[in-house]
């Protein structure tokens, strides 16, 4: 016997690999919840319209019920055959009451019942993730309070550039996380419109309440034209994209975590229990979870090009093209959500090195700009400081000395305006705290960005 929604117009029975490619309940079984808690508040409408009357509506909805206890429990067999969630449901609601059950699909489609269950399930994983966000933003603002003392070099081209704090390098990852939700919560904006009642691509002769439903379901408001509606894919690339760059962000953050616990760098080490070993060489202690995290971010870029390809040559209205929308939606929440979750206790494991991170930003001429700029209040311009502080540079190098490591003299060789006061302020924490300047990384600047972030956050 088919179990087919569509089986009326057909003489016999569907070729099994047609079965097998068309199916889409092998992926879409995760909407169960959504399609049973749109398919009641559709119902509740029905009878509220007097379309079906109240003793139907409470048939359908009691063995709706028992149906999504039964799927919690796993109880129903995904067989292709049933095609897709939205059939499996309605199959089941059948078995269950018989003719009644067959009324609950009046003025509904397929094409409107899915593009509600998608919403219904992004709206969910939103509030989720914006929430997921929040606690590696709370790891991270901790871990920048807990190493407030600490000064390391900071790059540019990976060049050893001028000193900064580890905490305002921490800071630097909460502001695009707070971009990130910022983006999810806009996510939410969009999703929340209900396209139940557009139907196939039409609209309904019913007199549907779409208001209500949409109060029920909680909804902004209701989509304005039922063609848009059934071929509206927007929120989902808006999720994929909010995804990737919050990928994005993390795999950044995963790679200088990498780049910082190797041997060459040395400046934190990750606890062995969120490290691995290796096979063969009995010495490694290898940092899977950030590299995992940064290859991860692939897939989710993946996903979002994938499905701006599917949709780009779409004619209105729905296609099955777009049955494609969820492995992709459903592969970006999941890694999106474990990846901020190891994300998260990643950060709770790492230690930073104070020593030797004091040591690289002593090193490498990283105070080379705070001497233009001491010049400068000499009374001599930048470019001309730039200059004179360059010639330096390669003196120091040829000598294999630092800058402050030179004599007064040899200095003065390069400028007469150079005094003894260039010492202290060729210190690595003078050239922090001279930087106490909005956005910049000045320990006081700093603490009050903490302070900020962790009022942001409720602590
Ligand atoms: N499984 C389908 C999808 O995910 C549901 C909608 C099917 N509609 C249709 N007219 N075949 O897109």
């Amino acid at each position: 016997m088919t179990r087919k929604v569509w089986g009326g117009r057909f003489r016999g029975e569907t070729d099994a690999l047609v079965n097998k490619f068309n199916a889409s309940i092998g992926f879409d079984w995760r909407l169960y919840a959504q399609d049973i808690e749109g398919s009641m508040a559709h119902c509740r409408m029905l009878a509220k319209q007097e379309i079906i009357s109240d003793d139907e509506a409470s048939l359908i909805l009691e063995a709706l019920g028992e149906i999504k206890g039964e799927l919690d429990k796993g109880q129903f067999p995904l067989d292709d055959d049933y095609e897709d969630i939205h059939s499996l449901v309605e199959k089941a609601l059948v078995d269950k009451i018989g003719a009644v059950g067959e009324k609950l699909h009046t003025g509904r489609s397929r094409n409107d019942q899915v593009a509600l269950d998608v919403r219904l399930y992004e709206r969910d994983a939103l509030y989720r993730i914006v929430e997921l966000i929040k606690e590696a933003q709370i790891t991270l603002v901790r871990l920048a309070e807990d190493n407030f003392d600490l000064m390391m070099p900071g790059y540019t081209h990976m060049q050893r550039a001028q000193p900064v704090l580890v905490a305002h390098h921490l800071l630097a990852y909460f502001e695009m996380l707070k971009r990130d939700s910022e983006r999810f919560r806009e996510c939410i904006k969009r999703v929340n419109v209900l396209p139940l009642g557009s139907a196939a691509l039409a609209g309904s002769t019913f007199d549907l309440d779409r208001e209500m439903v949409s109060r029920e379901l909680g909804f902004d408001r209701i989509s304005e034209n039922s063609m848009d509606a059934v071929s509206d894919r927007d929120f989902v690339l808006d999720f994929l994209f909010a995804s990737s760059v919050l990928m994005m962000h993390l795999s950044r953050l995963s790679e200088e975590l990498v780049i910082w616990s190797s041997q060459e760098f040395g400046f934190i080490s990750i606890s062995e229990a969120f490290c691995t070993g290796s096979s063969i060489m009995p010495q490694k202690k290898n940092p899977d979870l950030p590299e995992l995290i940064r290859g991860k971010t692939g897939r989710v870029y993946g996903h979002l090009i994938a499905l701006l390809t599917t949709m780009k040559g779409l004619p209105l209205t729905y296609n099955k093209d777009m049955q494609e929308d969820k492995e992709a939606l459903f592969d970006a929440v999941d890694t999106v959500e474990s990846c901020l979750e190891v994300m998260r206790q990643l950060l709770g494991e790492i230690s930073f090195k104070g020593e030797r991170l004091k040591k690289s930003a002593e090193e490498g001429f990283l105070v080379a700009t705070d001497l233009a700029d001491y010049l400068v209040g000499k009374g001599i311009t930048f470019r001309e400081a730039h200059e004179i502080v360059g010639k330096m540079v390669l003196f120091a190098l040829e000598q294999e000395k630092e800058l402050h490591e030179l004599t007064l003299d040899e200095m003065k060789h390069f400028t007469r305006q150079i005094k003894q006061d260039v010492y202290e302020w060729l210190e690595p924490a003078s050239s922090l705290d001279r930087r106490n300047m909005p956005g910049g990384t000045g320990p006081e600047v700093v603490k009050k960005s903490i302070a900020k972030a962790k009022q942001e956050l409720k602590l």
